[in-house]
This record gives C-alpha cells, structure tokens and sequence, in this order.
C-alpha cells in the first residue's frame, strides 16, 4: 500500500498520469492535488472519478499548512508534482503568478515533505519527491550545419537510434541551466530548490525535464489543440515569426509511463532527460495538421492552407529545443512506443471525437464541472 500526491492531476499530464497510477495500481491510493486553475479541468478525469483508489483535493500547492496537514492525515508517502503554470505566452504577460505558483509552490511542498517525513521514526527511507520539470530550462539550440548538410539530416543518438535532427547538439542532463522566458526561469528555480532540499536535508528527489507534450486533453491554447480546433472552424492559425522553430514532440501517454517508471525505479538524486527524438519545423506540423483534419473533415487534404497567418514572433522565442533521452533508455530501458504520425492521427480524432470537451474548454462551462461534481457531496 503506498498514498501518493499527485500534484495538477486535473490538468493535461497530470490527468494521464492520474489515470495510469489508479488504473495500474488498485492498491495505491492515489491523491489528486489541484487548484483548479483555469487550466485543471476535472471532466479530464470522468472514466476514474469515481474508482475508490482515487480521491480529488480542491487545494493550492502555495498552501503549505493544508498540505502538510493532507500529508500527515493521509500518511502519504510519495509525492509526484506536476502543478505548475504552464504556459510561456501567459508567462510573458503575468510573471509573478509564475513565480508564486512554480517557485514559492514547489518550496511549499518541499518544506511540507520535509516537515512530515523527518518526523516519522523511518524517516525518509521508501519516501519519494518527484518533480516533473520542462527541457526549457535548458534554453535554446542552434540550427546547425555540420560538414554543410542543410538541416534536418539523420543523425545517430549515442543509445544507437537514427533520427532527423535540425542540429549537432542536443540538451543532456549536464548542460548549464538558461532559461530565457518568465516560466522557463520559475522552473528552474524551483528544480534547483528540489536539488537544494536533497543536498541539503536528504530528502529522496528526482526531477525529469520532457520536451513538449502532446495528446488528447491539452488546453486549447498550446499549439497543437489550438489549431486543430480552429481548423475545424476556419479560423486563421496564428505562426509566430518565420514558424521555423523547432521543438521536440512527444506522446502524452509515453511521458506518463516514463514517469511510472522513474517514480518507481529511478536513482534517487538523478536527473533523467524525457524526449522523442522527435524534431519539427512548427510551419510542418501545421501543415500536417490541416491536410489530417481536412482528410477526416472529408474536405480536399489542404484546402485550409490559407488559415496560416504569419503573426508578430514571441517575445524571446526560442528556436531550437531537442533533448537527448539516451541516460533513460539505457539505464531503465524506456522508449516512445508511438511514431508522431500515429500520435498526431490520434489526437486529431481525439479532438475531433470530443468536440464537446473542446467546446466547453472554450465556454468556460468545464469550470462548473467541480460545483456540480463535488461541492454538494
Ligand atoms: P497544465 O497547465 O495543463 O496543468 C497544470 C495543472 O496544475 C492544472 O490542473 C492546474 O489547475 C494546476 N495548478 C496550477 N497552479 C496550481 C496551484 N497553485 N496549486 C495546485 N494546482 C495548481 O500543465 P501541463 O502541460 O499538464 O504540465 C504539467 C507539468 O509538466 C508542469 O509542471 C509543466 O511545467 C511540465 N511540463 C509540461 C510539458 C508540456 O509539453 N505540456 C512538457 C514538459 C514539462
Ligand atoms: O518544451 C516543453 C514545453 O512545451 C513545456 O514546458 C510547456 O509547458 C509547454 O507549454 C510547451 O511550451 P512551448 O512554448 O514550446 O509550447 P506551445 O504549444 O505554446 O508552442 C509550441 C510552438 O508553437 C512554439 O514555438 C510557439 C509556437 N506557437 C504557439 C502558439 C500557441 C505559434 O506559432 N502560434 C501559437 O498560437
């Protein structure tokens, strides 16, 4: 029996997380953590919600007395935290929220680990804080040239994989931290607190750092749902800049089974890298996405090529994120089990299956899914 925290289940990695956790492990009880921010949504949940491993808790990270009394009223052993403000744009426009929710919130729950943990005669032994941390920290990669090959050219990982990639270097878990936007800035402040409350009090911690997600369930305002979503209507794609950025992509449901396996098998103190090798043009997967959504809209593949419209860049945009998962592969033998041409024909018919969880993301209405479920019981 193990009682675990989940932090940000409500959200989009936190939901697949949660569900894999309650599915996989009926002898778990499994804590969903969430502020419901407008980015949670509990209908995410709605297959597990009622499954008796599985309990929602309305509450914010920053709140370090309710989690520390959650922590001991529920015994909890292990903590996976995934809540956090998530989204660069926002980032831009609102730091502060970043600071407080992805710095000052990770503290809390550290402090609250801390607090719990060291008062129990075994202490920290079978305890475990894991913080779920982004390949932004890294900064950003340059398109490179080698020899004169014009980018993306196959290259060899050094786990033996081939892939296309837009440049000879790569993020590995050694490489300096430089963050460039507002949350890339909060995450990595709060992966050096986690790092600090292990060197410092012993507490068991592991951080990962994944590049972009993607699957069904993400917030329609990330690339990927957003344009899917405002192909299906006909309203124009917003492509920042040129739309050369790079950026690594991986299935949501391979991200969450890497996080099984490390919560339950990773090296305490480690850092391990979580990424597909998996390197596109943004303009590409755009365009891969019109010609899939018009092909199951029955409309001409392409038709809806003229939505593409070049918008001002994001401030500090990064250009190049690839990240180097090999450490993972070879040392607890994970992979992505999906090519990105099945994931994104999947997540296409997700989205265009659940237009209904879209709609209501984007009325507004999934807010009241919490009164309704919940507030009455
Ligand atoms: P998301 O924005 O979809 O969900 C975040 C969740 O956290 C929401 O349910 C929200 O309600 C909750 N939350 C926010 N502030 C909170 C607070 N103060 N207290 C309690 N709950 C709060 O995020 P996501 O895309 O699922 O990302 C989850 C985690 O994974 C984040 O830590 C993010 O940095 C990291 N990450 C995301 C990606 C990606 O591509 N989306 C890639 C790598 C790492
Ligand atoms: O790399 C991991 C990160 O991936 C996570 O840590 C973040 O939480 C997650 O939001 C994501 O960050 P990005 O900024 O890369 O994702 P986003 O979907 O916002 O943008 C992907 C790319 O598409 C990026 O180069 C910006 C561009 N873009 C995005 C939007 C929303 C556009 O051109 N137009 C848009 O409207």
């Amino acid at each position: 029996m193990r009682t675990i925290i989940i932090t940000g289940g409500a959200g989009f990695i936190g939901s697949h997380v949660v569900r894999l956790f309650v599915n996989k492990y009926p002898d778990y009880k499994i804590i969903n953590l969430d502020k419901l921010t407008y980015a949670g949504n509990l209908a995410n949940l709605k297959d597990i919600e009622h499954k008796p491993n599985y309990k929602f808790v309305k509450m914010d990270i920053c709140d370090f007395r309710g989690v520390l009394k959650l922590m001991k009223d529920e015994s909890v052993d292990g903590i996976i935290h995934l809540a956090a403000e998530s989204h660069v744009d926002r980032s831009i426009k609102d730091p502060f929220t970043f600071a407080q929710t992805n710095v000052m919130g990770t503290l809390s729950l550290l402090q609250a680990a801390k607090a719990y943990w060291e008062a129990l005669p075994e202490k920290y032994e079978g305890k475990r804080f894991y913080h779920i941390s982004t390949d932004e920290v890294y900064g950003a990669l340059q398109m490179t040239h080698p020899e004169g090959i014009e980018p993306p050219f196959t290259t060899k990982a050094s786990s033996g994989t081939h892939h296309l990639a837009y440049g000879d270097k790569f993020f590995t878990e050694d490489l300096k931290y430089q963050p460039h936007s507002p949350y890339s800035a909060a995450k990595a402040s709060s992966d050096h607190f986690v790092r600090a409350f292990h060197d410092t009090f012993g507490i068991p911690t592991i951080v990962t750092n994944c590049s972009n997600n993607y699957g069904p369930y993400q917030f329609p305002e990330k690339l990927i749902p957003l344009f899917i979503n405002n192909i299906r209507h006909r309203k124009p794609l917003p492509v920042y800049g040129k739309g050369e950025n790079v950026r690594d992509w991986l299935y949501v449901e391979d991200h969450a089974r890497a996080i099984d396996l490390i919560f339950h098998k990773g090296t305490v103190a480690e850092t391990y890298n979580i990424g597909g090798f998996n390197e596109w043009k943004n303009i590409d997967i755009i365009k891969v996405l019109i010609n899939t959504v018009d092909r199951h809209l029955g409309r001409p593949e392409g038709a809806d090529m003229d939505l593409i419209t070049y918008v001002t860049d994001r401030a500090g945009h990064d250009l190049r994120y690839a990240i180097d998962s090999t450490k993972l592969q070879r040392e607890l033998g994970w992979e992505p089990s999906l090519q990105f041409e099945e994931g994104i024909e999947k997540t296409v018919c997700w989205y265009l299956d659940n237009q209904y969880w879209l709609d209501n993301v984007t009325s507004g209405d999934y807010q009241k899914y919490y009164d309704n479920m919940y507030k009455n019981r």
